[in-house]
């Protein structure tokens, strides 16, 4: 009989069986729920509500399933539902009686949603570690890459030059934003909904602060009914993976362009490359293009969970059992992305050459040569129109700005002089980009250090 059977004459259906159980991929929560039981139950000797012998009972029955399941000694039944009723009968197996009265002030539907809480709040301390590891790599990265001068692209044409260190650490800074997005979910998830019972809470004196504390949470949930039916706290983790896998997925998409023949820009070691079965000159990106492709799966997670929640009526309804393969999905695919992305960037050779050839054309130094003429008393405006006037006369004659002699220079404005052939050097274009933000060596120097406290501060507590 079902732990829930008293109420019904007839046996479920085993189609309704199948449907109906979730134990097939909530097992996974198995220790959320032992710890949450184990604290429940101590409680609930505590506060003699239960003797303390069952009390004791029952966490000693609850450890040894516990060490049960991770030594692989125990099979979930369809038959028990879930997790939670699965571990729940066979605690009564084990310790007959004491075991029955376990429940008492609780409901699947307060354990359910300690449990998911838990599990969420374990998951987002690995995706922040994941994160910081990818963060080292990044700055050691950008350290090696302080003057390897490359083109910054606008609209993918190439704009005005920057270092390879620069734009690693653009992307170093979107990870800080998502570490801080995980810190801040966890932040507010830190509130413990054991005790919310059913939906109303419980006539037994529970000590829910008593629970919480035990648990390693801030304090309760302030409402029975928000408690039982809330899984912002999921929503915001799948919100932030997906931010997160659109910055691994822009990431990739430059690791790809630039291993490709056309860049050059990177060679990714062959350990992170695959071959193709039909072309032998192929060298491909295939992890890139993965991350790249999986981070839809992650969004779809995302608009999965918030369409469960969407039209639901206060408290627990049982779409909200729909609320869990999405988020283990995303989570296991996040945590899938991270550390193979990361050794990629970390074994990739940098072809510092390349670049600063890419960055030499594409009179990438033209705005410089229109900031010169501005220093020099010419309104920008006016200053701007001259480049792009000689811009258009060195395409004609296939040239660079910088190869054009003074005379012809002056032939467009009569303002150049010796001087400008040092503004417009491509080493003076990055090197004189010194406001805060910018690709000058001791400014990057300076975001490098700034994202390195960052990650010393959360190494200490990892
Ligand atoms: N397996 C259920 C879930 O994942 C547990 C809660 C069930 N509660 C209930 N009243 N049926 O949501």
């Amino acid at each position: 009989m079902k732990l829930w059977g008293g109420r019904f004459d007839k046996e479920t259906d085993t189609l309704v069986d199948d449907f109906n159980s979730s134990i097939g991929f909530d097992a996974r929560m198995y220790r959320e729920d032992i710890a949450g039981s184990i604290a429940h139950a101590t409680m609930l000797g505590e506060q003699g509500i239960i003797s303390p012998q069952e009390a004791a009972q029952i966490v000693d029955g609850l450890r040894g399933i516990l060490a049960d399941i991770e030594a692989g000694k125990v099979a979930f039944s369809v038959d028990n539902e879930d997790i939670h009723m699965n571990i729940e009968s066979l605690l009564t197996e084990r310790i007959g009686a004491a075991g029955k009265r376990l429940h008492t002030g609780r409901s699947r539907n307060d354990q359910v949603a300690l449990d998911f809480r838990m599990y969420v709040r374990e998951e987002a301390g690995k995706l922040i570690s994941l994160l910081l590891d990818l963060e080292r790599v990044l700055l050691r990265r950008a350290r090696e890459n302080l003057t390897t001068v490359m083109p910054g692209y606008t609209h993918l044409q190439r704009a005005q030059p920057v270092t390879f260190a620069h734009h690693l650490m653009a992307y170093a800074n979107m990870f800080r934003r998502d570490i801080t997005r995980l810190e801040d979910c966890l932040e507010r998830l830190d509130e413990c909904p054991l005790g919310a019972g059913a939906l109303a809470g419980s006539t037994h004196p529970l000590n829910r602060a008593r629970t919480a504390e035990l648990l390693g949470f801030a304090r309760p949930t302030d409402n029975s009914l928000d408690s039982v039916s809330d899984r912002d706290f999921a929503i915001e983790l799948l919100s932030a993976c997906s931010i997160l896998m659109m910055h691994l997925s822009r990431f990739s998409e430059e690791i790809i362009l630039w291993c490709s023949w056309e860049f050059q820009f990177i060679t990714l070691d062959d350990a992170y490359s695959t071959g193709s079965s039909i072309m032998p000159q192929k060298k491909n990106p295939d992890v890139a293009e993965l991350v790249r492709g999986k981070t839809g799966r992650v969004y779809g997670s995302l608009v999965t969970l918030l369409t469960v929640m969407k039209g639901i009526p206060l408290a627990y309804n049982k779409d909200m059992q729909e609320d869990k393969e999405c988020v283990f999905d995303a989570i296991d695919t996040v945590k899938m992305c991270l550390p193979v992305f990361t050794a990629m960037i970390d074994t990739m050779t940098v072809r510092a050459e390349n670049m600063a050839r890419a960055a030499s054309g594409g009179f990438i130094n033209a705005t410089d040569c229109a900031d010169y003429l501005a220093k020099k008393g010419v309104p920008f405006r006016d200053a701007y129109t001259i480049t792009g006037r000689l811009v258009n006369h060195c395409i004609a004659q296939g040239r660079a700005l910088d190869e054009l002699s003074l005379d012809e220079l002056r032939e467009m404005s009569p303002v150049f002089d010796e001087d400008v052939y040092d503004a417009i050097s491509l080493h003076t274009c990055v090197s004189q980009r010194k406001t805060v933000g910018g690709p000058a060596q001791e400014e990057v120097a300076r975001q490098i250090d700034r994202i390195a406290a960052f990650v010393e501060e959360r190494g200490k507590d990892a």
